[in-house]
């Protein structure tokens, strides 16, 4: 069971939740992409997977911390993590691995048996949290002494990719 802050609670996101979590986004990445990054987001999301998705909020209704995921259609062994963050406050006490554990859970009682996830080479935060949640991270050239997988998503967009058994 995931352990949340003191006075924070934590449900599947709406569609009216959108736009605070983009704008989370927007002020929580420190990475040089950090203005762009909430476009990866469209509303889609919480309108289609919101099931296998969460969102922690304070009582004052502030968001602390979101996961957002969702089966693979064509593989249904496959679950996705699509994105995770939380508040600079509140990170370092386990909450990102509290919804990971959370997700990795439900997406293996549904009958999942491997779990995924993408970031860019210079998120080094991201490639840390995802060694300590057991993925392995893959690539075929280097890049500042990352692995990752050139022009991935795009020219230029390079993608370290992140395989994870359930
Ligand atoms: C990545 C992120 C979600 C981690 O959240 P968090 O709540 O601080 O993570 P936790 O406290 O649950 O840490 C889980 C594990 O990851 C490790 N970890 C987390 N951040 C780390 C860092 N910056 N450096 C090294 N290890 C780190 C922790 O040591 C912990 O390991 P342990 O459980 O084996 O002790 C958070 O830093 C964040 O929101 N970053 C910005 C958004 C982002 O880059 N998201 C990922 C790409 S979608």
């Amino acid at each position: 069971m995931i352990e949340l802050p003191p006075a924070h609670s934590i449900r599947h996101p709406t569609e009216s939740d959108h736009w605070a979590i983009v704008d989370a986004i927007g002020r929580w990445w420190d990475t040089p992409n950090a203005g762009t990054v909430g476009r990866l987001l469209p509303r889609l999301f919480v309108q289609h997977f919101s099931g296998t998705s969460w969102i922690v909020e304070s009582e004052s209704g502030e968001i602390g911390a979101f996961l957002i995921g969702f089966r693979s259609q064509d593989d249904p062994e496959v679950a996705y993590i699509h994105f995770v963050g939380v508040d600079p406050e509140l990170r370092g006490a386990g909450l990102g691995r509290g919804l990971y554990e959370l997700f990795f859970e439900e997406m293996k009682a549904a009958g999942c048996t491997e779990v995924h996830a993408i970031t860019g080479p210079s998120n080094r935060r991201s490639q840390e949290f995802h060694a300590a949640m057991g993925f392995t991270a893959h690539g075929d050239r280097d890049i500042n002494g990352v692995l990752a997988y050139p022009d991935y998503d795009g020219p230029g967009e390079w993608r370290v990719v992140f395989e994870r058994s359930l």
